[in-house]
C-alpha cells in the first residue's frame, strides 16, 4: 500500500477553535465548544518536524483564529527553519503591527485575510464586533506594508453576494493581488445554515458576469490583482476533486491532535487516529481512517465505472455522508448519482429567502446546545 500512496505536501494545522468571530458559514465542527484540549507548542514542532520528514512542503495556520495562540510566532519560526512554505489564514482581528512585524522576522511567508462583507454593518454582524471593518482594512494595508503578497478572500453567500461590485471595488482600492471570491461550500455550520446561505441561481450568474466584466476592466488598466470565482458544488453536475483525493495530499491536524484527510472528516462515523496517539507516518500510511477511501476499490456503481473517476476521485466523501447519511455513496452533486435530486431540491429552496438574524452563528452558546441535543 505504502507505494501507492502519495505524500501529505500539504499541511493544515488547524490550532485552535478559539475564534473571536461566529460566521455562519464556518467550517468548524458543529460541536467545537466541547472539544476544548489543544496540542501544546512541543506536540506541534513534534508535527511539524515528522510531517516535514515525510515530505511536506506547505503548511497553513488555522483555526478557529490562529492568532489567538500566544505562541504562533515560535511555531512560525520553527516552521520556518524546518523549509516549510509558511501561510497564515485569519480573519485579521486580534492583529496589529507588532505581530505582523514578529512574524516577517520569524519567516512567515504568506498571509490570507478573510473578509465577511464589503458593508461594514454586515461585516461587524458576522463578526459579532463593532469595527471589525474597519480594523481589518488597517491589517490589509499593513500586509502590504510588509510586502506580503496580499490575498483577500470573501466567502460569498446570498447576503452578501449582491454587493460583489462594491467588494471587487474595496479590494481594488486595497490594492490586493489576488482576491478569492469563494462561494460558500457546505460544511459544518454552513451545511446547518444552507438554507439561508446559498445564493439563488439568478444571483451567482449575476456575480459571475459582474466579476467577468472586473476582469477585462483590470486588464485593460494593466492591474495585476487577479479574480477567483469559485462557484459553489451545488450549481455543478460533476462533483469537485475534494482534497485531491482522499489521503493523497492533504493532512489537517486539529486542535486536540486528531489527524484528518480533510477539515470535516471529524463528522464521519469512522476512527481517526489522534498524533498524541500514533506516530504521523503511520497515520498517514497505515490507519484505518486515512486508507479507507483511497485509490478506486471502495467506490459503488456509477463512480466505479465512470471514466471521470480518475479526475474527481468519486467527489466528496463529507458531502455524501452530509446528503445521504452513507460517506461510501457517490458525492450527489454529480448528476449520475440517485440522490442527485436533494441538490437540485436545495436548489430550489435557495429561492425562499431567510433574514440574516434567522442564521443560526458559530459560537459557543450555540455549539453546546447542539451539542447537548445530539447526545
Ligand atoms: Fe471531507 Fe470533501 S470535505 S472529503
Amino acid at each position: 500500500m505504502t507505494n501507492q500512496v502519495g505524500l501529505p505536501l500539504w499541511l493544515l494545522a488547524e490550532l485552535t477553535y478559539r475564534c473571536p468571530l461566529q460566521c455562519p458559514y464556518c467550517s468548524n465542527p458543529l460541536e467545537f465548544a466541547s472539544i476544548q484540549t489543544e496540542l501544546t507548542t512541543e506536540e506541534w514542532f513534534k508535527v511539524f518536524k515528522d510531517a516535514r520528514q515525510m515530505g511536506a512542503v506547505q503548511l497553513g495556520f488555522s483555526g478557529g483564529e490562529p492568532l489567538v495562540r500566544q505562541d504562533l510566532p515560535e511555531l512560525i519560526e520553527y516552521a520556518h527553519q524546518l523549509g516549510f512554505y509558511t501561510n497564515l489564514i485569519t480573519s485579521g482581528l486580534g492583529f496589529n503591527e507588532e505581530k505582523i512585524a514578529k512574524f516577517k522576522q520569524a519567516g512567515l511567508d504568506h498571509i490570507q485575510v478573510s473578509f465577511q462583507a464589503s458593508d461594514p454593518v454586515i461585516n461587524d454582524m458576522l463578526a459579532g464586533s463593532r469595527n471589525a471593518f474597519e480594523k481589518k482594512k488597517d491589517i490589509a494595508r499593513l500586509v502590504k506594508k510588509y510586502e506580503y503578497p496580499m490575498v483577500l478572500n470573501f466567502v460569498i453567500h446570498r447576503h452578501n453576494i449582491d454587493q460583489i461590485e462594491d467588494i471587487i471595488k474595496l479590494c481594488i482600492e486595497l490594492e490586493a493581488d489576488t482576491v478569492e471570491l469563494a462561494i460558500c461550500q457546505f460544511y459544518g455550520w454552513a451545511y446547518l445554515n444552507r438554507q439561508g446561505l446559498l445564493p439563488t441561481k439568478a444571483q451567482l450568474e449575476r456575480a459571475e458576469r459582474i466579476t467577468n466584466e472586473y476582469r477585462e476592466k483590470l486588464k485593460a488598466a494593466n492591474n495585476p490583482c487577479k479574480l477567483i470565482f469559485v462557484v459553489p458544488d451545488y450549481y455543478e453536475e460533476r462533483p469537485k476533486a475534494c482534497m485531491n483525493g482522499w489521503g493523497n495530499i492533504f493532512l489537517t491536524i486539529t486542535p486536540d491532535g486528531t489527524a484528518l484527510p480533510c477539515h470535516a472528516a471529524r463528522q464521519l462515523p469512522m476512527q481517526f487516529p489522534n498524533v498524541k496517539d500514533m506516530a504521523l507516518p503511520d497515520i498517514w500510511y497505515k490507519s484505518t481512517g486515512f486508507n479507507h477511501f483511497r485509490g478506486y476499490d471502495w467506490m459503488p456503481e456509477p463512480c466505479r465505472t465512470c471514466p471521470e473517476k480518475t479526475k474527481d476521485f468519486g467527489g466528496c466523501r463529507c458531502q455524501a455522508f452530509m446528503l445521504t447519511g452513507d460517506a461510501s455513496q457517490p458525492d450527489p452533486v454529480c448528476s449520475k448519482s440517485d440522490h442527485h435530486h436533494m441538490i437540485v431540491q436545495a436548489r430550489e429552496e435557495s429561492e425562499k429567502m431567510l433574514a440574516l438574524e434567522d442564521l443560526t452563528f458559530r459560537n459557543k452558546k450555540n455549539s453546546k446546545r447542539i451539542f447537548v441535543s445530539q447526545s
